[in-house]
């Protein structure tokens, strides 16, 4: 009895992971330590992230998902790592990744940031122009009755990112309205209470981002996405 339930989960869990063979169940196993990054960004990570069948690695089709096309090596070793410890923990990042990233190993961890950030990033299209352009101008200048400094001293001056700072060209226009949605909200979350540690934060990471995205509007946060989603 107990066997037949084991065999029933396996196969409820194969199947929930797409029609395969034997061969790729083996490779798709995110136990087993000796799966390489490669194999996991193709047979793992594509069902969300892009990369199967038409589509281009990295570059995935649903804004609930992130574009890691491109993105910083460095700063997607970071996410990683911090999925597996736990410490980023905007309510998206434990339903979906926690549990992706419970065996991680470090080398698995080099290997998938490698395979991504190479990959070619494929910006959206269909903006609303008067939004792009209202991206454009705080992307360049900031707000600065409120406080907002210009996005491009940090991302760069084409949102390519540095190192530990995401790129954000091309990224989803939903993804980073998202994300600014969860850098505000911790702001909200320390107000009123002093010293509040960033490990507290949803993004203990982006402690810099909370000012930030709390000097912005929602029509605001709308605007960044329309413009980053649309440069190449
Ligand atoms: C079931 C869907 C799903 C699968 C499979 C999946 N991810 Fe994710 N991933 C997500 C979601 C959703 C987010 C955004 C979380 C959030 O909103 O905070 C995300 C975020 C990320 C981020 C952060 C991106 C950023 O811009 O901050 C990285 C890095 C990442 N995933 C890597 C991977 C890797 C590597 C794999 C395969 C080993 C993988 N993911 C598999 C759903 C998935
Ligand atoms: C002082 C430097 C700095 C400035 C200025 C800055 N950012 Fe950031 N931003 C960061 C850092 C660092 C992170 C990474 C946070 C993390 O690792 O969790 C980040 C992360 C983000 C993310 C999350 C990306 C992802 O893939 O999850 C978005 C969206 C973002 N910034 C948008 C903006 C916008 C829009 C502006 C301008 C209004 C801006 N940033 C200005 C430093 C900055």
């Amino acid at each position: 009895m107990k066997n037949i339930k084991t065999i029933l989960t396996l196969s409820a869990m194969s199947l929930a992971l797409g029609a395969c063979s034997t061969g790729l169940d083996k490779s798709r196993n995110l136990g087993n330590p000796n799966v390489t990054g490669n194999t996991l960004a193709q047979q793992v990570c594509s069902v969300c992230h892009g990369g199967i069948g038409n589509d281009v690695n990295g570059n995935s089709v649903n804004p609930r998902y992130p574009k890691l096309a491109g993105q910083q090596k460095e700063y997607l070793v970071a996410e990683m790592n911090e999925f597996h410890n736990h410490t980023r923990k905007d309510p998206m990042a434990q339903a979906m990744m926690w549990g992706i990233a419970r065996n991680f190993t470090p080398k698995q961890i080099d290997e998938l940031a490698n395979f991504y950030s190479n990959q070619k990033p494929i910006p959206d299209s269909g903006q609303k122009a008067a939004l792009v352009a209202e991206g454009d101008k705080i992307f360049h200048e900031g707000v600065l009755d409120k406080g907002v400094p210009a996005c491009m001293g940090c991302h760069g001056a084409n949102a390519e990112g540095n190192g530990p700072i995401p790129r954000l060209a091309s990224q989803h226009a939903d993804y980073i309205y998202k994300q600014l949605s969860v850098f505000n909200t911790d702001e909200v979350y320390t107000e009123g209470k002093e010293n509040v540690p960033d490990s507290d934060l949803e993004r203990p990471q982006g402690a810099v981002m909370e000012g930030i995205a709390h000097g912005l509007t929602e029509q605001q946060r709308r605007a960044m996405g329309a413009y980053l989603s649309s440069l190449h």
